[in-house]
């Protein structure tokens, strides 16, 4: 769908008045929800002893309660009550082989039993890693292994400002890029402004400059007023969240024109895009090169502690070997041969079998299918959209409303709604993002895609027509 298109119709969703499920029938399924998820809460209750607020993981579903999981294996995975669950999270994007995928499960298992975990020095994988995402990543030379896509994008900013001795950042309000001080602010949604920087002192804002989404002129100006002083612009390619905030085709152009006009350093995060948009990251499907580029979770394909900033070797060998005058970064368990194993490994698995394509080609019949149910009922606004393997979902769309506007307040509305509409859907056996975002991969297939339109249309049918 085009960019017009989908702005269009996010502006209609939050135009129409939300569409809650009735309260007697939501009582139901709330019902079922406890009936069927009685360990879960269990476990929650007991949680709560020990781990503040009961749930450890920004991305996971509340209400009524957070559901825990027993395993997971290609499209599929169970709670700790037997529930089976389509599985449209995939640990938010880096599954795209699939869960539990043998044959890099397997390499890996090979290093814990043959080589041991770490030893805190460098192996061969970190080069075969480093080797492999310089290949697929056109603006990428080198590459520095961290640990977490928020170390990484730590890591970045850091870069940029040894290698252009300037300070300010230049972000988009919306986007995410991990919880390091000066990203956490506008967080998910343009203009909630510090509604998350609890705990981070009002300087550590002193070097940002902020600019809305497809805001050209805002844009404009501030490198006009600042040029001089910018150290980066960091963005998420196909916009905030995502993509929850899509951009305009002409965004990342302009944006990697003022950067080079002005001698600052363009940053892409690509934490959720690389290796899932396409193997060249978003770098590669809009044609525009970076000069750093940010990788998270989605290099090791899910395994534990993965996070990289890459890019032309001139900016990057300013980090060097060793300790001494250069940007000081580091990490124990950075380049541990699990994480650089599964690196390698997964990203071979994934060109040997065309993982993105396939995990393309399905989300596009999702997007399809669900976009055809919904226009059975015009009463009701609902509409997909993807980039790629990346599908957004609008029912209530609560990250849309214009929280300086006079609607502000019915964004709580929306989105308690919108969890409503997640709770059945958990109950019909599908997991997705925040009520809004669905990832796709190579294992999802026919019978994927038709329980996934079996859920919706049950969650239609529970909504009163108009
Ligand atoms: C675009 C983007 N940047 C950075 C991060 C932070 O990565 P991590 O959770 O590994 O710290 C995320 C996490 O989802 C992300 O989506």
């Amino acid at each position: 769908m085009e960019y017009e298109e989908i702005v269009e119709r996010v502006k209609r969703v939050v135009e129409t008045p939300v569409r809650p499920i009735p309260e007697v029938v939501l009582q139901r399924e709330k019902e079922e929800f406890y009936r069927k998820h009685a360990r879960s809460l269990e476990l929650f209750e007991e949680a709560k002893n020990y781990i503040p607020g009961g749930v450890e993981h920004n991305l996971a579903t509340t209400k009524p309660f957070p559901l825990a999981m027993d395993r997971a294996s290609g499209y599929r995975m169970w709670d700790v009550d037997g529930n089976e669950y389509v599985d449209y999270l995939l640990c938010g994007a880096p599954i795209i082989l699939g869960h539990h995928y043998e044959p890099l499960d397997d390499e890996v298992v090979k290093v814990i039993q043959e080589k041991g975990p770490s030893t805190g020095l460098t192996s061969e994988f970190e080069i075969l890693a480093a080797r492999k995402i310089c290949e697929h990543m056109p603006s990428v030379e080198r590459v520095r292994f961290l640990q977490s896509g928020t170390e990484a994008d730590m890591a970045a900013l850091r870069i940029a400002r040894a290698w252009t001795g300037r300070d300010k950042v230049v972000k988009v309000e919306g986007s995410y890029h991990g919880w390091y001080d000066i990203y956490v602010m506008n967080l998910h949604i343009p203009g909630t402004g510090g509604l998350n920087s609890k705990g981070i002192p009002a300087i550590a804002y002193e070097h940002l400059l902020e600019v809305k989404p497809n805001d050209f002129e805002g844009l404009e100006r501030i490198f006009e007023e600042h040029g001089r002083e910018i150290a980066c612009m960091v963005l998420e390619p196909v916009g905030g969240e995502s993509g929850v905030h899509p951009v305009h085709p002409e965004w990342n152009r302009r944006c990697r024109e003022l950067c080079s006009e002005h001698g600052s350093l363009l940053i892409f995060d690509e934490v959720v895009t690389g290796f899932r948009l396409d193997m060249g990251g978003a770098q590669k499907y809009l044609g525009i090169d970076p000069d750093l580029t940010v990788l998270g979770k989605i290099i090791a394909h899910g395994y534990p502690s993965a996070g990289a900033v890459g890019g032309k070797a001139e900016i990057m060998d300013i980090c060097g070997a060793g300790m001494g005058n250069k940007p000081y970064l580091g990490g124990t368990l950075a380049a541990n041969p699990i994480t650089c194993c599964a690196c390698y490994h997964a990203i071979r698995l994934m060109e040997e079998t065309d993982a993105v394509a396939k995990a393309t080609a399905y989300a596009d019949r999702l997007v399809a299918e669900l976009n055809e149910l919904f226009s059975t009922r015009p009463d009701l606004p609902f509409f997909l959209y993807n980039f790629g393997p990346i599908i957004h979902y609008v029912t209530t769309g609560f990250f849309a409303v214009d929280i300086s506007g006079p609607q502000a307040m019915e964004i709580f509305r929306r989105k308690d709604v919108a969890e409503e509409y997640q709770m059945v859907a958990s109950n019909r056996g599908l997991n997705s993002l925040a009520g809004t975002r669905m990832y796709t991969s190579m294992q999802h297939d026919d019978d994927a895609l038709r329980r996934t339109v079996d859920a919706w249309e049950y969650i239609l049918s529970l909504i009163p027509r108009s």
